[in-house]
C-alpha cells in the first residue's frame, strides 16, 4: 500500500435481527448479529475478517453492501467522485447509482449463479443494469472473462458445464464488471476443493494488484487469509475482539479465542507441534450471550471480572486492538508465518 486514502469507514455498527412468537409476532428478543463493530479500510487494502460460523461475517458484509439494512451505525464511503455517504442513509436511486462502486464474491458458487443464464448473461447482467448494450456489451464480458482466466468458448455456455473452481470465476468476473472499488468476499474458497482453493486466492490477489481493489475478505478460519490479508479483524459473537496487521496477530496474538483459532492453523513444519488448544463449550448465542466477556466460558484464562464486565476493544500497541482485560499480561502463543 503505498498510499492511505481511507476508502470505508464503519461505525459503531449493529444488526439486530427481531426474534418474534405468536400470533401476533411479539418481539421477544434480539439476535445481535452484528453489535457495535467499527473499523476502517484504506485504498488497495486488504482487510481478513475471520470468525466461526454464525459470529456475523456475512450479516456484516451485506449490511456494507446495503443488501440489508443495518438496524445503527454509519457505514462511509469514499465514492469515484470522491465523495464521502453513508450508505445506510441512501434512498433507492441513490443507491442504484453506487451499486456499480461495490460488488460481493459470494460463497458458493453453485447457488448464487443463476443455472439458465449464460456466462455472457451472467457476467453482463450487471452492465446491462447499468444500461450497456451491443457490441459493447460483449466487448467488456470478453474482457473480464480473460481477466479471470475464462475463454470466450466458455461464454455461451451454462453454469452447470463448469467445475466448482471454474464457476468462482464466473462470480469473481460478475463481480468486477462494474469496475468496482471496494469487493466483500465471503468465503469465496470454503466451497472448493483444496486444491482448487489456492487458484483462486492466487487470481483474487493478482486482480487486487492490478487493478488496486480494496477487500473485505471474510473465511472461516486463519489459513486462508495468512497471505491474502493485510490486517485481520477477528470476530466472536457479533463484536471484533482483535485486529491488527498480519503478522502481528498471527505472531503475537493479544486475544485468547485468536490464539485458540491459530492453534488449529495447520503448521508450515509437521515437525514443529504447537500446543492445539481445543475451544471447550459451543459458541456463545447471539440471542443470549453470556454476561461480560462472550468468550469467558471457553477462555482458559478467565478471571472474575471477565464474568462480570465486558472488555473493550483496546489498543494494545501501536495498530494493534484487542478486547480483553488481560491482553498486557497474557504471554499468548503465535504461530510463525
Ligand atoms: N435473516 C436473518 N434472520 C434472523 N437471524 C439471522 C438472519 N441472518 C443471520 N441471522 C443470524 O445472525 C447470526 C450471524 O449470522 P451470519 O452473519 O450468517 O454469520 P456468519 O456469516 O459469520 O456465519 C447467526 O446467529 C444467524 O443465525
Ligand atoms: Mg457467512
Amino acid at each position: 500500500m503505498e498510499q492511505h486514502e481511507t476508502i470505508l469507514e464503519v461505525r459503531s455498527l449493529k444488526k439486530y435481527f427481531p426474534i418474534e412468537k405468536g400470533f401476533f409476532r411479539r418481539t421477544v428478543g434480539h439476535v445481535k448479529a452484528v453489535d457495535d463493530v467499527s473499523f476502517q479500510l484504506q485504498r488497495g487494502e486488504v482487510l481478513g475478517l475471520v470468525g466461526e460460523s454464525g459470529c456475523g461475517k456475512t450479516t456484516l458484509g451485506r449490511c456494507i453492501l446495503r443488501a440489508m439494512n443495518a438496524t445503527s451505525g454509519e457505514i462511509l464511503l469514499k465514492t469515484r467522485d470522491a465523495d464521502i455517504v453513508d450508505i445506510t442513509t441512501l434512498n433507492k436511486r441513490e443507491l442504484r447509482a453506487l451499486r456499480k462502486e461495490m460488488n460481493m464474491v459470494f460463497q458458493d458458487p453453485f447457488s448464487s449463479l443463476s443455472p439458465r443464464m449464460t456466462v455472457l448473461d451472467i457476467i453482463g447482467e450487471p452492465l446491462w443494469a447499468q444500461g450497456m448494450r451491443g457490441r459493447q456489451l460483449e466487448t467488456r464480458v470478453k474482457e473480464l472473462a480473460s481477466l479471470v482466466g475464462l475463454n470466450a468458448g466458455h461464454l455461451n455456455r451454462y453454469p452447470n458445464a463448469f467445475s466448482g473452481g471454474q464457476r468462482q470465476r464466473i462470480g469473481i468476473a460478475r463481480a468486477l464488471a462494474t469496475n468496482p472499488n471496494l469487493i466483500v468476499a465471503d468465503e469465496p474458497v470454503s466451497s472448493l476443493d483444496v486444491s482448487i482453493q489456492a487458484q483462486i486466492l492466487n487470481l483474487l490477489q493478482d486482480l487486487k494488484e492490478e487493478l488496486n481493489l480494496t477487500y473485505l475478505f471474510i473465511a472461516h478460519d486463519l489459513s486462508v487469509v495468512e497471505h491474502i490479508a493485510d490486517r485481520v479483524a477477528v470476530m466472536y459473537v457479533g463484536k471484533i475482539v482483535e485486529l491488527s496487521e498480519t503478522e502481528d496477530l498471527y505472531l503475537n496474538p493479544k486475544h485468547p479465542y485468536t490464539e485458540a483459532l491459530l492453534s488449529a492453523v495447520p503448521k508450515p513444519d509437521p515437525r514443529i507441534k504447537g500446543n492445539q488448544i481445543i475451544l471447550q463449550g459451543e459458541v456463545a448465542n447471539p440471542a443470549d450471550p453470556p454476561s461480560g466477556c462472550y468468550f469467558h466460558p471457553r477462555c482458559k484464562y478467565a478471571k472474575d471480572v471477565c464474568k462480570t464486565t465486558a472488555p473493550p476493544l483496546t489498543e494494545v500497541k501501536p495498530g494493534h486492538y484487542a478486547a480483553c482485560h488481560f491482553a498486557d499480561e497474557l504471554e499468548l502463543e503465535g504461530v510463525m508465518v
